[in-house]
């Protein structure tokens, strides 16, 4: 690992990470450096003949995990990654807000693969920082346009039949600081506020029609018990639609940074309507958005209006690995090109790659399950001859949304949006391997 460079950086507002390559020249000459090669089917070898490794005392020698025992079974009750692998963190960006109490951590996501993150790396995003609720002084209380208002303790809830369902979850904000221009130079950063769990929990549905929703009702009010207590409404044929409340992730109950003992699931929608330590569910005929931040559910456009109930989030994709976190070290030969794929409209039905700024593409390899509003794997395995190259994903979904440039995004809503950008990202790789932020046009 020590050869590893540039691996977990902070990002910092420097002239090399804020690079773009705008300029028609040197565009030029990147493009004309991209030999055709970079997309060649597989031909060298990945491992080194046997003979070649001679005297490498890794092989020739005993190590010391040959010789010594372990740890035994009690020294862990509860296991952790490997210490070889400390680096592998959320991460924050102590410049983007004021405090930690509200502010935002990111997904590793250029160390992790499948579809599925682990529970202690999905990134945090809270308003009044991380509430401590004992399950046992839980409540979940629905009321309003009722029949019958009723309490729940999480007991309670747990006698329901419950559902299992694998769901990403994007922050409006995720990508947001990239409007302008390429700027943080990772994609835990500029992609990082999405995570993939699988959610044990009860449908929303269940729930409000134990509680008898009136005919007249339009719009749900969910609360969450932090200090920021914060509030979201959400239109009524959502909430009966695919929505969960949800007390586990990944088979074990929810952490306290994503809203033990329990918290709001709604699939494919902006992440600040899953109301996290959810408490209060009120039943009502029209939405409350007077009491919510007044930018949400606002996407301002260049004309000064503004774009509203723009919950959906839309097809997405990002390649992780090769990324400036996770720079080339083996020099030329096989490459695994690897990425992650989404739509809150439902599953992913293509992936394309290119390796030369957009010009050619090809399609990746989707493994894994598609899931509806799921994150999708992709791979494209190629054979590197070692130039530079400009890495794109394109994702396609199932209902044939293709996912935009972030020039033709900036063309419908100008610049001025933070929320929403679902662009196609560049990742321009050096000759040696280094892999930088940029973006072509
Ligand atoms: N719920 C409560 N109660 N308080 C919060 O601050 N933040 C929201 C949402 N739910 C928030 C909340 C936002 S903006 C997002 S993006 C998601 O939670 C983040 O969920 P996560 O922390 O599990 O990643
Ligand atoms: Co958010």
């Amino acid at each position: 690992m020590s050869s590893v460079t540039g691996r977990n950086k902070t990002p910092v507002k420097t002239a090399q990470s804020t690079a773009t390559v705008a300029d028609p020249a040197r565009r030029r000459l990147l493009t004309a450096g991209l030999a055709a090669g970079a997309g060649a089917a597989l031909s060298g070898l990945a491992a080194r003949p046997a003979a070649a490794a001679g005297g490498d005392p890794l092989i020739t020698q005993v190590q010391d995990w040959n010789r010594y025992l372990g740890d035994g079974v009690d020294a862990k009750p509860y296991g952790t990654p490997s210490q070889f692998e400390a680096e592998v963190v959320r991460r924050d960006v102590p410049w983007l807000t004021a405090d930690p109490v509200s502010s935002v951590n990111f997904t590793p996501l250029h160390e992790l693969d499948g579809i599925i993150t682990p529970n202690g790396l999905c990134f945090e995003r809270h308003h009044g920082g991380t509430a401590e609720i004992s399950p046992a002084d839980h409540r979940l209380m629905i009321e309003g346009l009722v029949d019958k208002p009723l309490i729940f303790t999480m007991e309670d809830i747990k006698r329901f039949p419950r559902e299992n369902r694998v769901y990403f979850l994007e922050c409006a904000a995720n990508s947001g600081m990239e409007w302008r221009g390429a700027q943080l130079n990772g994609c835990q950063f500029t992609h990082g506020m999405v995570h993939c769990v699988v959610y044990t929990g009860v449908p929303l549905r269940t729930l409000l029609e134990e509680a008898g929703v009136k005919s007249n009702s339009k719009w749900l009010l969910a609360e969450g018990a932090d200090a920021s207590a914060m509030t979201r409404s959400i239109p009524m044929e959502k909430a009966l639609d695919d929505c969960m409340v949800a007390f586990k992730m990944n088979g074990e109950a929810l952490r306290p940074e994503q809203g033990y003992p329990l918290r709001l699931v709604v699939p494919g929608w902006e992440g600040n309507m899953w109301v996290k330590w959810l408490r209060r569910l009120e039943v009502g005929d029209e939405p409350w958005h007077h009491r919510e931040e007044t930018s949400k559910y606002t996407d301002l456009l260049a004309n000064g209006k503004a774009r509203r109930f723009t919950w959906v989030m839309d097809v997405k994709s990002v390649i992780t690995s090769p990324s400036p976190q996770a720079p080339v070290t083996h020099g030329r030969g096989p490459l695994v090109i690897s990425g992650l794929a989404w739509s809150g409209n439902g599953t992913i039905k293509r992936v394309d790659v290119s390796t030369d700024g957009g010009r050619n593409w090809k399609t990746a390899r989707i493994d894994g399950p598609s899931l509806s509003k799921a994150l999708h794997r992709f791979y494209l395995d190629i054979d590197w001859d070692g130039s530079e190259m400009l890495l794109q994903s394109r994702a396609i979904d199932e209902h044939g949304y293709v996912q935009p440039t972030k020039d033709a995004l900036r063309l419908a809503r100008g610049e001025n949006s933070i929320y929403h950008n679902n662009g196609i990202q560049t990742w321009y790789v050096q000759a040696n391997g280094t892999v930088e932020n940029v973006e072509v046009s």
